[in-house]
């Protein structure tokens, strides 16, 4: 570990660097002045004191704005975000703005403090002490209501939004090949293709129901983002997944009537999906998409959100140039 801070050699940029190594959640704090005007800001220094009694604090810079306001009065309230809400956090830590414009705001019954919705948790509470912290003032308070709601937290690290997702000690451990240098379960290969394997079984039965190959699928699904396309411009689109041209495929699906020619436009012929095969596909894909659902939600918590995220990642950090499907 490199040790930076010595005192008496302070480096603010490595401190605060140091200090994101603590992964906390995002807040935004509320108050009302005594004009009745609106304030908040985001907070990541929340956090909890004493059970009994329920007391949390927080830290407010000197250079806030808000800080006469926090000063003076006894009632905020702490708004612990949600994985979603990363677009309130973005106002709330911006100077200079009506950050409340467009929100739809409650004023708490007694102290009329500003409440925010669809937050992950909500505490109202009352200042017990104000401490100096150096450039900042610490506030204690007592919490006098506290909501939570089953959503999931919005995290910060490192100076970048994150999620939470549980450190899940029953997964099976690694298996490795009985050689040396052979296969191991942890290589990605195997891990998509399986992984893509048992995502599909659903979806495989209904295709073959329909009387269609994998490839015949992955053509009609194709159609449903581009209509009027020639063969070629589809199996540019399609090269990481077909090894083969789409354009025998479309022919059978032409005489099956999944698929019609909408004109050549004297070139070669444009494909679309006929009415009935875009109904059939409509219905198709919504039975992917329920499939699917009821899948990503066997991880549990948000972890088929953040699946997907670090997939989407992973597609655009290594995307060798592939022509994309949907259109820009
Ligand atoms: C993730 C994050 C956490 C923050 N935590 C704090 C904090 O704990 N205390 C603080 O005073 N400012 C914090 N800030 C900065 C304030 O949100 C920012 O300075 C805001 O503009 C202050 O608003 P005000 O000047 O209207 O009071 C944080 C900003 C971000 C993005």
């Amino acid at each position: 570990m490199d040790a930076v801070l010595r005192s008496g050699n302070h480096d603010p940029k490595a401190f605060r660097a140091a200090l994101g190594s603590f992964a906390t959640g995002v807040t935004v704090i509320t108050a009302r002045s005594g004009d009745g005007t609106p304030v908040g800001l985001t907070a990541n220094s929340f956090n909890s004191v004493s059970l009994d009694p329920p007391m949390v604090l927080w830290s407010l810079a000197k250079s806030s704005r808000s800080l006469p306001v926090f000063m003076d009065t006894e009632h905020w309230a702490v708004h612990v975000l949600a994985a979603e809400q990363q677009a309130l956090s973005d106002v709330f830590a911006r100077a200079g703005e009506d950050k409340f414009a467009g929100l739809h705001v409650v004023s708490a019954e007694s102290s009329g403090v500003p409440l925010l919705q669809s937050c992950a948790a909500r505490f109202e509470c009352r200042t017990s002490f104000r401490y100096e912290g150096g450039d900042h003032v610490i506030i204690v308070g007592e919490v006098i209501a506290f909501e939570r709601s089953a959503r999931s937290p919005l995290v910060f690290h490192a100076g970048r939004y994150a999620r939470a997702t549980e450190h899940d000690r029953s997964l099976p451990q690694t298996r490795s090949a009985r050689v040396a240098g052979g296969l191991n379960d942890d290589m990605l290969g195997y891990l998509l293709g399986r992984a893509h394997y048992q995502s599909h079984a659903g979806l495989r039965e209904l295709v073959r129901a329909e009387g269609l190959s994998e490839a015949e699928w992955i053509v009609i699904a194709a159609l449903t983002v581009q209509d009027g396309v020639t063969a070629a411009s589809l199996d540019a689109a399609l090269s990481y997944v077909l090894d083969a041209s789409c354009e025998p495929l479309l022919y059978t699906l032409l005489a099956q009537g999944w698929v019609a020619i909408a004109g050549s436009a004297g070139g070669p012929p444009l494909y679309r999906l006929s009415d009935s095969g875009r109904t059939r596909s409509v219905l198709l894909l919504a039975a992917a998409k329920s499939r699917e659902s009821d899948l990503l939600a066997r991880m549990g918590g948000d972890d088929g959100l953040l699946l997907k995220a670090l997939l989407r990642k992973f597609i655009t950090s290594t995307n060798p140039g592939l022509a994309d499907l949907w259109p820009a």
